[in-house]
């Protein structure tokens, strides 16, 4: 099989975790590199995950830094209550020995896209603002590109300061996600997908005790653990694990349909910003995650597992 090559942008962050893990099991994915952006946990943080989790996972990428805060936006969230302190859980990582790139997020994903022109599979599991700056300085980026699917964006929302209508992702960096919503071919992955996609706590179960205590695994089988933990005893909503659905979105494509749709990103000074307006009677300018194969993306995550148990 032709490995398709990858870059993911992300915030790790617990479900960017598993996404980056997942990607790392598929045979069919060559991940190029793991750029970091500012989200769930500030940009130090997100950067030297990405960096462990690169070191953790054995996966021989590039590891790129990005922006530090949105284009315009002041940065002010700090999720915690999902993904812990450390933006991992309850994970501690080991100072990680490989250094980042020297370039810049958005330089990379540029020089990978000229190199694998139109075979590359861009993902954006964060905020869009490394996304929309490579745009911003290489326009041509959309043409070059195999594919860009992201997580973000939906139906409803998950911030509370929108009233629940915006989604995290998008809320965080609204101009950069319009930007990229306007300049870009967009798959988006959003929370009426990722929901109804979540896994049982049973799942999460078999996702432990088929990792054992495998060190290989050890990072699974802990977030897991967390993932769990927090859905019980705190109520979170780490049982839908956002990122990894993106992931396994392009693995089987059996696992998301997608319908195409008319996405609109309110940037605007207003109470609903960062919501995606879907509008049916407009002209579709996006691809939108409506139905999930709930069950399939369960065996996705325990294929996963069996990945690592078996290292
Ligand atoms: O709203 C969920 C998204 O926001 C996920 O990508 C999660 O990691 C956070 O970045
Ligand atoms: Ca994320």
């Amino acid at each position: 099989m032709k490995k398709i090559p990858i870059i993911i942008d992300c915030d790790p962050g617990v479900d960017d975790s598993y996404a980056l893990a997942l990607a790392n099991s598929y045979e069919g994915f060559e991940i190029l590199a793991i750029t970091a952006v500012e989200g769930n946990v500030p940009a130090a943080i997100t950067r030297k995950n990405a960096l462990c989790i690169r070191e953790e996972l054995g996966i021989n990428c590039r590891v790129g830094f990005g922006a530090e805060k949105p284009l315009k936006k002041a940065y002010n969230q700090f999720a915690a209550n999902t993904h812990g302190q450390s933006g991992v859980g309850s994970f501690v990582f080991d100072q990680p020995e490989m250094k980042p790139d020297e370039m810049p997020a958005w330089e990379i994903i540029y020089e990978e896209a000229v190199k694998h022109k139109g075979e590359l599979l861009l993902f954006a599991v964060g905020p869009l603002t490394n996304i929309a700056i490579c745009l911003e300085k290489h326009p041509d980026l959309p043409q070059l590109l195999k594919k860009f699917v992201i997580m973000g964006g939906g139906t409803f929302g998950n911030v509370s300061a929108t009233n629940r209508t915006a989604e995290f992702n998008i809320w965080i960096d609204p101009h950069a996600a319009r930007q990229v919503f306007e300049k870009m071919d967009v798959w988006m992955v959003g929370l009426n997908a990722t929901h109804a996609a979540a896994v049982e706590m049973s799942d999460f179960d078999d996702m432990m005790a088929i990792c054992g205590d495998n060190k290989k695994a050890r990072f699974i089988r802990e977030l897991s653990a967390f993932s769990k933990y927090n859905c019980v005893e705190n109520g979170s909503d780490n049982n839908a694990i956002h990122d990894a659905l993106a992931v396994a979105s392009q693995m089987d494509e059996t696992v998301v349909t997608f319908e195409n749709l008319n996405v609109r990103v309110e940037d605007g000074d207003c109470e609903n910003i960062g919501q995606t307006v879907i509008d049916r009677e407009k002209e579709p300018n996006c691809h939108v995650a409506m139905a999930v194969d709930k069950a399939k993306f369960a065996e996705i995550m325990k294929n996963m597992c069996r990945y690592y148990a078996e290292k």
